[in-house]
C-alpha cells in the first residue's frame, strides 16, 4: 500500500491521519497515513529513510517547515519563502517541497467571508507557519500585511524578503496603539501570547476578524482572549487544516477530495 506520513516534533494528537483516511475512503484510494513525532536532530535522516524505503509523500509541521525547505531539491512557488509542508518524490530520487498552508488558509477565510481584497491584516508570528501563508495572503491584494513578532529581527528579516512581493511591513509593537485591522491571524506556536498582550490589548478588536492557525476542541487560548477584548468574528484553523490536507492529497493522488463534507463531519465529531 502507498505510504504517506506527517512529521513534526509533537504530532501524536494530530487530526491529519484521520483526515487522510477519510479522503482515501471518499475517493476509493488505498493508502496509509501515519503521524510520526521526531526529535529535531533526527529529522533529516528520518525523512531520508522514509523516501528511500518507498514513502510516497510527506507532510511537515512545526518546527521542521523551514528545515524541510532547505532539505528538498526543488521548491514550488508556494514554498518560495522557505517553508515546506508537503513533500513529493520527483521519481528520480529528488524531492519537491510544496506548501498548501496558505492556499488552505485563504480558501477557509473566503468560505467564512473573513477576508476581502484591500484588507489590513495583522499577522502575529514570523516563523515557518507565517512564511507558509504569506504569499497566498498577498495574492488576495491586501492593503498591507503587518508582521508582529516577539523577536523583532525575525519579522524584519521576513519583511525584507518580501520587499518585491507585496506590501509587508513590520509592526513596531509600541506603535500598534489603537491599530485598526480587518483581520488578525495568529501564526505562532506559543501556548499563550502573554509577551505580546501589552501591545495587542490596544487594538480595536471589535473591528477585526480573528483567525488562529491552530485548532483545539472548543476554542484556542488566543481566540478566547480576543473574544474577551471584544472581537466577535472568530475562527480556529480546522478549515485550513482540512483544506491543506486536500491540497496535499490532490498533489499525491491527482484527485481532489471533498472538503465541505469532511469539515462538517469533523466539527460534529469533535464537538
Ligand atoms: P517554526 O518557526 O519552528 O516552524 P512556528 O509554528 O512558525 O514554528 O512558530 C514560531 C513562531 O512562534 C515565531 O514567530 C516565534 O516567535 P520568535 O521569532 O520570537 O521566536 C513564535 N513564538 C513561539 N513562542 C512564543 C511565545 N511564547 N510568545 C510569542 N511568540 C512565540
Amino acid at each position: 500500500m502507498d505510504r504517506y506520513a506527517l512529521f513534526g516534533q509533537a504530532v501524536s494528537q494530530s487530526l491529519s491521519p484521520r483526515i487522510h483516511q477519510r479522503f482515501a475512503e471518499q475517493t476509493q484510494q488505498s493508502l496509509t497515513y501515519t503521524a510520526q513525532s521526531v526529535a529535531p536532530e533526527l529529522f533529516p535522516q528520518v525523512l531520508e529513510s522514509f523516501f528511500a524505503t518507498g514513502g510516497q509523500g510527506a507532510n511537515i509541521t512545526a518546527p521542521f517547515k523551514t528545515v524541510a525547505a532547505r532539505y528538498v531539491d526543488q521548491l514550488t512557488p508556494a514554498a518560495q519563502l522557505g517553508a515546506v509542508n508537503t513533500v513529493l518524490p520527483l521519481g528520480d530520487g529528488r524531492l519537491l517541497g510544496d506548501n498548501g498552508d496558505g492556499i488552505g488558509l485563504v480558501k477557509d477565510l473566503q468560505r467564512q467571508q473573513l477576508l476581502l481584497p484591500g484588507a489590513r491584516i495583522l499577522l502575529i508570528g514570523a516563523g515557518g507557519a507565517a512564511r507558509g501563508i504569506l504569499l497566498p495572503l498577498l495574492a488576495t491584494q491586501p492593503a498591507e500585511v503587518v508582521l508582529l513578532n516577539r523577536t523583532l529581527a525575525t519579522a524584519a528579516q521576513l519583511a525584507a524578503e518580501c520587499t518585491k512581493l507585496g506590501p509587508v511591513k513590520i509592526a513596531q509593537p509600541q506603535r500598534l496603539h489603537h491599530g485598526v485591522f480587518d483581520l488578525v491571524i495568529q501564526a505562532t506556536s506559543a501556548r499563550s501570547l502573554d509577551a505580546l498582550h501589552p501591545w495587542l490589548a490596544s487594538l480595536r478588536w471589535e473591528a477585526a476578524a480573528c483567525y488562529d492557525l491552530n485548532y483545539q476542541p472548543n476554542t484556542t487560548p488566543f481566540l478566547q482572549w480576543a473574544r474577551q477584548q471584544g472581537a466577535s468574528r472568530l475562527s480556529d484553523g480546522l478549515g485550513m487544516l482540512v483544506e491543506q490536507a486536500a491540497y496535499a492529497f490532490q498533489c499525491w493522488r491527482q484527485v481532489l477530495p471533498s472538503v465541505e463534507a469532511l469539515l462538517h463531519t469533523l466539527r460534529r465529531e469533535l464537538a
